[in-house]
């Protein structure tokens, strides 16, 4: 039996969030809150909810102390959490030649650290693509303004004929949605990339080489998914109001690493209630308390 080889886990949280100015002046865009939590839990528990433990987060060497404040190693929610910092926003490509040494030789996925996937498919659709280990795989989600987003571009049979960055006339709707998985040759494409006319190295280009090579698998989000990037002011309330609207109407967390942690059986009830405990009179250590007590 071929053993499988564990998929490693990028989160990639640098950037400038100039979009986001003034509020991005003093921190990082991936910790502000999207209603009650920050920003990164929610790409984090993505990454756990399909059983991903090894993870490396990269982000900018301003907020690396706040992101390890916040997430520590990770032993808590039973996970692995390294630490790499982007120096400069030099594109999304380079978090691959920035992780070379903790990929090492796996199968990889990465997701940007402001994306926020939702909708009760999401686990099982992703997780498809992270048991195929050969070449890449990517997901669209049809959105209304395409010129904003790398776009894929499929012919009568839904097969890819090409991959645009921010068309200015796109051909289709289809956005690239910021998760992707990549084989190990990953490593070896990101290093052969030039920095596009922008001056980054452009995760487009990579998926291009993967079109190229016939080794690119492009699935689509239903509608019943709700894919949300939370660049700019409205988005960022958008996204808030989301959660909020759904949370307050089920009493359950999106994007919660201890209870992803929990019910994946990353960490068991003992240690679900030493952290239930040291968040005690908060209403997010409340949740923790009834996960376990109620069952919810
Ligand atoms: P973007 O939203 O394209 O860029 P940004 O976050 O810098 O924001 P703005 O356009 O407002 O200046 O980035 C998408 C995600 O990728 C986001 O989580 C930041 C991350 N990113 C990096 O970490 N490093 C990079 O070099 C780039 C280009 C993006």
């Amino acid at each position: 039996m071929i053993k499988q080889k564990k998929r490693k886990g990028i989160i990639l949280a640098g950037g400038s969030g100039s979009r986001l100015n003034p509020i991005t002046k003093a921190t990082s865009k991936q910790l502000i809150p999207i209603y009650d939590k920050p920003m990164i839990y929610y790409p984090l528990t993505t990454l756990m909810m399909i059983g991903i433990k090894d993870i490396l987060l990269i982000c900018s060497p301003s907020y690396l102390e706040s992101f390890k404040n916040l997430l520590g190693n990770g032993e808590n929610w039973g996970i692995s959490i390294k630490y790499i910092c982007q120096e400069k926003p030099e594109g999304i490509a380079q978090a691959f030649i920035l992780g070379e040494e903790f990929i090492n030789n796996n199968p990889s996925v990465l997701i940007l650290g402001d994306n926020l996937f939702y909708g009760n498919e999401i686990s099982q659709i992703l997780n498809e693509a992270n048991l195929d280990e050969e070449g890449a795989t990517l997901f669209t989600y049809p959105v209304i303004d395409p010129e904003r987003y790398g776009i894929v571009n499929l012919d009568k049979n839904k097969k890819v004929i090409s991959i645009e960055e921010k068309p200015t006339k796109p051909q289709s709707n289809l956005a690239i949605t910021g998760v992707y998985f990549y084989d190990k040759d990953v490593v070896t494409y990101a290093k052969s990339l030039s920095p596009s006319k922008r001056g980054e190295l452009e995760i487009t280009d990579i998926n291009k080489l993967y079109l190229k090579k016939e080794k690119l698998k492009v699935k689509s989000f239903s509608r019943g998914i709700a894919w949300l990037d939370t660049g700019t002011f409205d988005a960022l309330h958008e996204a808030s109001s989301f959660i909020r609207t759904i949370e307050r109407r089920q009493g359950l967390k999106i994007g919660c690493p201890e209870e992803v942690a929990w019910r994946s059986g990353f960490i068991d009830d003992v240690k679900l209630k030493r952290i239930a405990n040291s968040n005690l009179n908060t209403s997010y250590g409340e949740y923790l308390v009834d996960l376990i007590s109620k069952r919810l």
